[in-house]
């Protein structure tokens, strides 16, 4: 079967199976492992993508419901230049990240966190970014991170 989608700002139609996730999809198909599989089961959020803006659990959402949506997953947030998103940056300034594993997902969630709520207070990020697991850096600089991004897009309108 082949399936239609936006992805990262461009048309797309890729082959896949009934059952396979967008997760499989993006990782197996389309060769984007930006996206991470873990618990699969959509508790940790290390495979979080952008579904028309929201961030969404790849890993059990099935390939055929992203179909004529917008997908942008961690390798379609930086410019065609290659300048990273704000808050990639923030991620990489304060060190939010060791292993780098809930990274992606950590980074898609804060953008669309920030598109709905430029200046989140603390306790606002802590709740926002729930779905998230980091099994590495105690969350503390990646909270950092995301209040540095907040300041960085607000002194950029
Ligand atoms: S791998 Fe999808 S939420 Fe953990
Ligand atoms: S940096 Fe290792 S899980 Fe978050």
């Amino acid at each position: 079967m082949k399936l239609s989608f936006n992805l990262n700002g461009r048309p797309i139609e890729v082959e896949y199976e009934h059952q396979e996730t967008l997760a499989e999809v993006l990782r197996e198909r389309l060769n984007l492992t930006g996206t991470k599989i873990s618990c699969e089961v959509q508790v940790c959020g290390a495979c979080t993508v952008l579904i028309d803006g929201l961030p969404v659990s790849s890993c059990t959402l099935l390939a055929y419901e992203a179909r004529e949506r917008n997908v942008v997953t961690i390798e379609g947030l930086a410019k065609p230049d290659g300048a990273l998103h704000p808050v990639q940056q923030a991620f990489i300034d304060e060190f939010a990240f060791q292993c780098g594993f809930c990274t992606p997902g950590m980074i898609l969630a804060a953008k669309a966190l920030l598109d709905e709520n430029p200046k989140p207070s603390r306790e606002e990020i802590v709740h926002y970014m729930d779905g998230n697991i980091c099994r590495c850096t105690g969350y503390v600089p990646i909270v950092r991170a995301i209040q540095k991004a907040a300041q960085k897009l607000s002194n950029e309108k």
